[in-house]
């Protein structure tokens, strides 16, 4: 693929998709069926934004000043006990597709989907908030921040916050200049490891097995990453919503390509006390 292709391809992903958002959804009453979901034409973003540049983002100076009850309100008392805070975060989450599908899932985590697009976060906002009013007492478990992944993760979760990251269909960035911005690197890697829990598991999953090579060629190669055994790869019940449950996964199976996908998990780092 060159670099037009690549542009097309991406412009591809922002192309409407409303109807298949809306078959997600159950409507469970006449209210909640007046309620709309957001329409992705109404959201439309240059397919790139540079994750190396200057953008303008609010964050928290640290993890502790996050306020986190805008995102997941009442939380606690929804988790019955004590809440862990955020556990699963889908790095590039695009407008939204795993989170909508795991959060029926794992009932009581909460999840997070970071995005560097604004619109595309907001639609992914939009389309949480109605399907909270849609289905009541669902969906709680999922937001979305605009955030660059790249830059804030240690700003965001403490050490060992995590036991899920998702990396899927990320920017391929084929130009070999271009290769700085890709999300999967050794020293973005090493800030993964930071916030992944030990055992905790990295997702990824791509058409393209350029990239694919370099996401596990990376990982493999990094001392806090294990590949994991085909067994408990066949016994993760995530990851099946790997290959189709994002948009982008629905476009590469509509288009007919092929998809790769690994796990890896956090090994215990040896000269930690
Ligand atoms: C090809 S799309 C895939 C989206 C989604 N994961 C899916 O499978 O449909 C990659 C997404 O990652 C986002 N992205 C790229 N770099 C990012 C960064 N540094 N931080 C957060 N999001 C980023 C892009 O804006 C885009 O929405």
């Amino acid at each position: 693929m060159n670099a037009t292709e690549e542009e097309e391809r991406d412009i591809g992903c922002d192309t409407d998709g409303s109807e298949e958002v809306s078959q997600s959804v159950k409507s469970s009453s006449t209210t909640a069926d007046s309620i709309a979901l957001p329409q992705k034409r109404f959201y439309r973003q240059r397919a790139h934004s540079n994750p190396i540049a200057d953008h303008c983002f609010e964050y928290p100076s640290d993890p502790q000043s996050m306020d986190w009850s805008t995102h997941y309100p009442n939380a606690e008392l929804k988790v019955g006990g004590d809440c862990r805070g955020v556990e699963f975060a889908d790095i590039g989450c695009g407008y939204g597709g795993l989170l909508i599908a795991l959060s029926p899932l794992f009932p009581k985590t909460l999840m997070l989907g970071l995005e560097i697009r604004v619109k595309v976060c907001d639609f992914v906002c939009d389309r949480i908030a109605a399907l909270r009013l849609q289905n009541e007492g669902q969906y709680w478990n999922v937001s979305c921040l605009r955030s660059n992944a790249m830059k804030y993760l240690p700003n965001l979760f403490p050490k060992s916050q995590l036991t899920k990251m998702f990396f899927l269909f990320p920017d391929p960035h084929f130009k070999k200049q271009k290769h700085k911005w890709r999300i999967i690197s050794p020293q973005l890697l090493s800030e993964y490891a930071y916030c992944l829990a030990v055992e905790g598991r990295l997702y990824t999953a791509t058409d393209v097995q350029q990239l694919h090579d370099w996401m596990t060629g990376h990982l493999s190669a990094h001392p806090l990453f294990e590949s994991l055994d085909q067994s408990d790869i066949d016994a993760d019940p995530v990851v099946p919503k790997l290959f189709d449950s994002t948009e982008e996964g629905q476009k590469v199976t509509r288009n007919g390509g092929q998809k790769f996908v690994s796990v890896y998990r956090r090994v215990k780092d040896s000269f930690a006390q």
